[in-house]
């Protein structure tokens, strides 16, 4: 099932069960939003989750681009992206959770076609504040699903304020082996779909207060479920990947790590410009420059000739098109491009600098403080560039 099909299936699912379609936001929050980027699929919805009616009605499904920088470091692994998209199912103040988990698991088995002896389940075991979900807990028994009891992993908020509340995580069985184990044991349990009961909502001051209406927040990751679907060890090998990973190898011969680096930074940083993002020295330019800036240092440690100017068209456009930002891919190789220069002609100063007496042994912070603030050399690339000198 491709990329197209596994949206179709999941929006078509829940229109006939009465949701109406959102269009998915863009990345940037609006001003007077704490944070830089659009982080789950519920976070533009989240005044509608406290009870402000939203214009399309109480039962909504969508798909919604997410970035998380959290995980940076963990990019290069066979799940983790940066930017990623979400399905979602939204109930607000209408149906419960059992009927939530229900459809879940009609969707999961006979839309998608697992097996429902490859899922197990998980469950909010209550904690001193709030009991045991036994709402979840009795709908899994009956629908025959296995299920484990968390305290921490089944407690979902999108920050420390704001609605809150218990979740059921839905894993898939993604081994070799028949099942073994639960989630919390074998990580071949792949989570792929979240139910949370926004009940609460937790204050400044840290207290939860019951919510006049509690919604119903599902969100499944998009480019997990075509991994499992598609029965692929990564994400990286999905159809969504494939303008990717058929281009770049040609191009740039690296590691696998490397590749997938280059594919997930460079991906995430074209749907960032698209969104309107240059890069600069602080908040979302920060976040594409340090993308950016990655791809390139990745690419340079085997080979300093390498250039993104060799980028051909098709992933760029490919991108655009799936996240259907307008402006075609010129504006978006001029940035990478300048920002390209950039990089590289500080990296030249820095190797310039770093040449003059003074610099040989262990820097103190007062030199890493000269180095930034009078050359604008940060220290990361201070240190990359001293490494690399052997
Ligand atoms: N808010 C939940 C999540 O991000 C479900 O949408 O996992």
């Amino acid at each position: 099932m491709n990329t197209d099909r596994t949206v179709s299936t999941f929006v078509d699912f829940f229109r006939d069960r009465g949701h109406q379609r959102i269009t998915g936001d863009s990345l940037l929050r609006p001003p007077g939003d704490p944070v830089l980027f659009t982080t789950s699929g519920m976070h533009p919805l989240t005044p509608y989750l406290l009870g402000r009616p939203h214009p399309l009605g109480r039962r909504l499904v969508g798909l919604q681009r997410c970035l998380r920088t959290t995980d940076l470091d963990e990019v290069g692994d066979p799940t983790h992206l940066t930017v990623f998209e979400m399905l979602g199912s939204w109930s607000l103040g209408e149906y419960g959770g059992p009927q939530s988990l229900r459809w879940g698991y009609e969707l999961l088995r006979d839309g998608f076609g697992i097996p429902p002896g490859l899922l197990h389940v998980t469950v909010f075991g209550g904690d001193e504040q709030v009991g045991p979900d036994t709402d979840s807990l009795r709908t899994w028994n009956e629908l025959g699903v296995p299920v484990e009891l968390t305290r921490e992993d089944n407690w979902w908020s999108n920050g420390p304020t704001g609605p809150c509340g218990p979740d059921s995580e839905i894993f898939v069985w993604t081994g070799d082996t028949p099942p073994s184990g639960t989630p919390g044991t074998d990580g071949r349990w792949v989570e792929v779909w979240n139910h949370v009961t926004m009940r609460y909502h937790r204050g400044e001051d840290g207290g939860l207060r019951l919510l006049r209406q509690p919604s119903i927040d599902t969100g499944l990751g998009l480019e997990r479920l075509l991994t499992v679907l598609q029965d692929k060890p990564s994400v990286y090998e999905c159809d969504l990947f494939d303008p990717w990973t058929s281009t770049v190898p040609g191009l740039w011969d690296t590691d696998e790590v490397s590749l997938r680096i280059v594919y997930d930074h460079l991906r995430s940083g074209v749907v960032v410009i698209g969104d309107g993002v240059l890069p600069s020295n602080t908040g979302r330019g920060y976040v594409l420059r340090r993308l950016i800036r990655r791809v390139l240092t990745t690419l340079w440690r085997d080979d300093p000739s390498r250039t993104l100017s060799d980028l051909p068209t098709e992933p760029l456009e490919h991108t655009l098109d799936h996240f259907r930002q307008p402006g075609g891919t010129g504006p978006v190789r001029d940035v990478l491009l300048d920002e390209e220069r950039r990089f590289s002609r500080l990296l030249e100063r820095g190797r310039q600098v770093l040449s003059r007496q003074g610099y040989d042994g262990s820097l103190r912070e007062q030199d890493y403080g000269y180095l930034h603030e009078t050359h604008g050399l940060p220290r990361e690339l201070v240190d990359g560039l001293r490494g690399s000198r052997g």
